[in-house]
């Protein structure tokens, strides 16, 4: 069973239950070779704190001691490890040396009996030179014996691995059908060629497109991914699963891994690394020690590189911010930095798991930056569901201070006087004076330096929103003192913020008549919208987006038809529900695809009347897939809290 504890883009940290315990994600497994044991797996645990380890079956089978007593003892117990140990089957072997003299059914039933806690199909490894009709082939063969290992697999959980080679389709294909097999983890295949030869672009059309086919309920593992220069990138688009057999192999040959690449020995000029394993070491003592012990402390290194690496992935996860991590760690390579470009063709897709809110700010790393869903989503929106208030804007631009309505105050009012809507020229685009407190407008940081990706831009973009909202357009700084238009900013901004938050129709619904705003004396912000009398909406002051109260969600549900915006619950949970209980994914019923991770949703019953409103956790996808966690995070009481 698995569970998002918390996610950010398509990462998730969660925690997978295995027969030997939970296990964190994201997690990192080392590669540990049966007959060499670099890094003895005890240590590996203790010292180093993974919790979970990988190694090769197909290796054990294949020596007669290993498999005496791995049958006889157990691989727990003859590994020394306490942790979770995911065997693989032999493909790769295949991959390197050709044909492998097993059977999968034969490899599944060898993990079985010597207790592997995830054991691995014998896939067949699709390479990336493969014509797309030799992989689909090879697919059908990977497809019919995961289906064997599924009906044979007792108590062991299975790898049920992803193949396809770089063909998208197939990927999608593939994965769509294991996902309605029962596995449980789900590796994606046939990689390591692409990293090997830095084609990272084409790593990120692979990954998306097996995540497009994949029940998110369940684990993915990228098969040989562990250099930590690529874990904040796959984590962000939703690998859970790492293995490292690097870490070794490089020290057997002198290489010592480092977060911007790998370096030779023979090609440093001192060590400056203060890991555990080189604090107060030499470069020349290093080189000097004998080969043996030089491996094993390469080896603490790399692993150390790892940890640190991973540590700060989750770190930047848990903070809403792990896309800074991954344009950060994609600029040290031009490989990678490809990958991140390539990963924008994705936008759409990443868009629908992209919360509509977080704490903190957001911060701009660079022209690729502009490939986050959150721009895409500002800007679809705007054209969407803003509507002007006037024919005429005037033109500012963006000079650092935020939110532009307190540091241009005086501007503004002087143009809404003359009958004009202030837009503000920003790296988002054009930003309407009244949106410009809400998430990610106000909470972003941009260097004052523009680079041209973003002048032509947002210029190209607020051109196209100009022409297509307003009959006319001057420079703000031209408009001229003493026009005598009436208008109240704070009207403006509560019906833009809704329109944008929840469309047009549901903003008809939610001010109706008569409109009383109740404005914070101290800030002058917004903080209730009350509409005939009722209190509809709420304000947060730190995203500048509405909480929506329980009479702001029935009439929404008054007036447009279900699924918008609500998640059906089950009968059995109304009354929890109605108490002000969080909704868990179990109970969930049906759920509008519409909604975003932290957007406002609508809990309603069998006979669709609003019982609560909340905030999504999930994607409704994710809701409809997972069998444990919460779905909706429940506002009880006054509902004025986010
Ligand atoms: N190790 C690295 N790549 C693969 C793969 O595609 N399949 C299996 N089973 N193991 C791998
Ligand atoms: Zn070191």
């Amino acid at each position: 069973m698995f569970e998002i504890i918390k996610r950010d883009g398509l990462a998730r940290i969660g925690k997978f239950q295995t027969g030997s315990g939970v296990l964190e994600t994201p997690a990192l497994l080392p590669v540990v070779n049966p007959k060499i044991c670099t890094v003895a797996p005890r240590e590996l645990y203790e010292e180093f704190g993974f919790r979970a380890i990988i190694t090769n079956s197909y290796i054990i089978k294949n020596n007669s001691e290993l498999r005496a007593k791995a049958l006889e003892k157990g691989l727990h117990e003859m590994l020394d490890f306490p942790g979770v140990i995911m065997t693989d089957s032999g493909t790769f072997q295949s991959h390197m040396y050709g044909e492998v003299e097993v059977t999968n059914k034969e490899m599944v039933e060898f993990q079985r009996s010597i207790g592997t806690d995830i054991g691995t199909v014998l896939d067949v490894f699709t390479e990336p030179y493969w014509t797309k009709e030799k992989t689909a082939e090879s697919i059908e063969v990977t497809l019919e014996r995961t289906e064997e290992a599924c009906g044979m697999k007792g108590e062991m959980m299975i790898n049920g691995v992803v193949q396809g080679s770089i063909y998208q389709d197939l990927r999608e294909d593939c994965a769509r059908r294991m996902a309605s097999m029962d596995i449980d983890v789900h590796p994606i295949g046939g990689v390591v060629p692409l990293m090997e030869q830095y084609r990272y672009l084409e790593l990120v059309d692979v990954v998306i497109s097996s995540k497009k086919g994949l029940n998110p309920n369940r684990p993915v593992h990228l098969f040989g991914a562990g250099h930590p220069m690529v874990l904040a990138l796959a984590t962000l688009m939703g690998c859970d699963l790492f293995d490292s057999a690097s870490y070794a192999k490089f020290a057997r040959d002198d290489r010592m891994m480092f977060i911007d690449g790998t370096y030779r020995l023979q090609d440093m000029q001192a060590l400056d690394c203060n890991c555990p394993a080189c604090r107060g070491l030499t470069l020349e003592a290093l080189k000097k020690m004998g080969g043996k012990e030089r491996e094993r402390l390469i080896a603490r290194h790399n692993l150390y590189q790892i940890t640190d690496e991973l540590a700060l992935v989750k770190r930047y996860v848990r903070e809403g911010r792990l896309w800074e991590l991954a344009e950060m760690r994609c600029r040290s390579h031009p490989a990678m930095l490809d990958a991140l470009r390539r990963l924008e063709e994705h936008q759409k897709f990443m868009e629908r798991y992209d919360p509509i809110s977080r704490d903190g700010a957001m911060f701009y790393t660079g022209a690729e930056t502009r490939g986050r869903p959150v721009f895409r989503r500002y800007v679809a929106r705007l054209w969407d569901r803003y509507v002007p208030e006037t024919e005429k804007a005037a033109l500012f631009y963006d000079e650092g201070s935020k939110p532009y309505s307190r540091a241009k105050a005086a501007d503004f009012d002087r143009v809404r006087r003359a009958g004009y809507t202030p837009v503000v020229v920003s790296p988002f685009g054009p930003v309407p004076a009244e949106l410009d407190e809400i998430y990610p407008i106000a909470q972003s940081v941009f260097p004052k330096m523009e680079d041209t990706d973003t002048v032509i831009e947002t210029e190209a973009l607020t051109v196209k929103f100009l022409e297509s909202k307003f009959a006319e357009t001057v420079n703000g700084e031209y408009v001229p003192e003493g026009g005598t238009e009436q208008y109240d900013p704070d009207i403006i901004r509560a019906k833009a913020v809704s329109r944008y938050q929840f469309g047009i129709e549901a903003t008809d619904a939610l001010f109706r008549n008569k409109i009383e705003l109740v404005v914070s004396r101290k800030t002058g912000k917004i903080r209730n919208v009350i509409s005939d009398g009722e209190h509809v909406l709420s304000m947060r002051a730190g995203d500048g987006l509405y909480t929506l109260r329980k009479e702001g969600a029935d009439r929404i549900v008054s007036a447009i038809p279900a699924p918008f915006m609500r998640a059906k619950v089950m009968e059995d949970a109304v009354p929890f529900v109605s108490e002000g209980r969080n909704v868990f994914c179990q109970f969930v019923d049906e759920c509008d695809d519409e909604l975003r991770p932290m957007d406002e949703v609508i809990v309603t019953d069998g006979n669709d009347k609003a019982i609560a409103t909340g905030r999504m956790m999930l994607t409704a996808d994710e809701i409809r897939s997972f069998k444990k966690g919460v779905a909706v995070k429940v506002r009880s009481g006054a509902g004025d809290e986010a």
